[in-house]
């Protein structure tokens, strides 16, 4: 009988986006906005030649290179940061080594890491999801190959210091370092190019979230010159489609689209911070397009009545140290004005009682 690998087998499950998600997904951190105008404009232009052709990679390269400000050897583009966390994990890992993550946190890692044969070694984050620095070092040891960091952290929005990246990165060299950024157009601040001095140091961006491209799965992998192109060897050579090649330059002109998707997201995480706080329901400070709540004995309840208002929010119980939390997710001016109307009514019909005067 044809048989998977142990190590594949015994795989921890990811749950993408279920079956019926009508409503205003605040679930998975998508875009509200949708996409830029010209992303659309641009799909409407392509013939049947560009779907015939074998995509190229490389100019798509050179243009989000130009963008971020690194070189384009510094740069891998990845079907998403999925693919490159899964490219990683191939390329750095064998079986026996140790991965380290730091939970709750983005489940691929785990995932990735564990389908290699490697063993997943999972430290739990500090007071209120604090990163736990000098854990994380202490657990460091020659068998460390992988570590990988989302910053913000999903599901938190908990931003690690840079510096502290820098010295983990410092004190594990002989280890694939991968600092997981696809939330930074909401942090605003990133570890990037500090592998020029780190060579073991990874950083990745998707155009999934501030984009709106989750669809057509665009990532970014940037790292030192010399490991980058031994990534390269690994990746599929056609692991973009020219669909998504095509549209690469256009969502990355229109930084209005950007900035003013992140600009509404902003305002929204601020006024939901602020309305929890107000009826007294614990909540833990954003860098993302998030905020993770805990809403205890209410918590199924709270996500029911919700989705009765045609809004989904996502249950995050079974993270580590998440039991009972709530992971909502903000977007334009309209979708965070009937999130607010929604989350006041429902609160009210849990039973809370507001515990601030606005
Ligand atoms: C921390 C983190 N990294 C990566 C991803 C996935 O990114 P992509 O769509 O580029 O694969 C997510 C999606 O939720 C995420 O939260």
């Amino acid at each position: 009988m044809l048989k998977a690998r142990e190590a594949v087998r015994t795989l921890k499950e990811y749950h993408p986006p279920l079956g019926n998600r009508e409503g205003l997904r605040l679930d998975f951190n998508e875009n509200t906005a949708g996409c830029s105008r010209r992303v659309l404009q641009k799909l409407r232009e392509l013939d049947g030649d560009s779907l015939a052709r074998y995509p190229v990679r490389e100019p798509g390269e050179r243009v989000v290179a130009a963008a971020f400000g690194v070189s384009p050897e510094e740069l891998l583009l990845t079907n998403g940061t999925d693919e490159a966390i899964h490219l990683i994990c191939e390329t750095y890992l064998e079986p026996g080594d140790d991965a380290l993550v730091v939970v709750p946190t983005f489940a691929m890692y785990e995932i990735y890491a564990a389908a290699t044969g490697a063993r997943v070694v999972s430290i739990p984050a500090g007071q209120d999801f604090a990163f736990p620095t000098a854990d994380v070092l202490s657990t460091i040891t020659s068998r460390t190959r992988f570590i990988a960091v989302a910053n913000p952290n999903n599901p938190t929005g908990a931003f690690t210091s840079l510096p502290d990246l820098a010295s983990i990165a410092k004190v594990a060299p002989h280890a694939a370092f991968l600092v997981d950024e696809a939330y930074f157009e909401f942090s605003g601040e990133t570890i990037a190019p500090k592998w020029r001095e780190l060579p073991n140091l990874f950083v990745s961006r998707t155009f999934s979230k501030a984009y709106g491209l989750a669809g057509l799965r665009i990532g970014v992998l940037m790292g030192n010159g010399d490991q980058m192109q031994v990534l390269r060897r690994a990746s599929s050579p056609y692991n973009l489609n020219s669909v998504a090649l095509a549209c690469l330059p256009e969502a990355l002109a229109d930084k209005d689209f950007v900035s003013n998707y992140v600009s509404q997201a902003l305002d929204g995480r601020r006024q939901l911070e602020s309305e929890v706080e107000v009826w007294g329901v614990r909540f833990w400070p954003s860098r993302a397009n998030f905020v993770l709540m805990y809403l205890g004995e209410h918590c199924k309840e709270f996500i029911s009545a919700m989705r009765a208002r045609g809004i989904l929010v996502r249950d995050r119980s079974s993270d580590p140290g998440c039991q009972d939390c709530v992971r909502i997710t903000v977007g334009i001016r309209e979708h965070n004005q009937r999130l607010l109307t929604s989350l006041r009514e429902v609160f009210s019909e849990i039973g809370l009682r507001q515990k601030v005067a606005r």
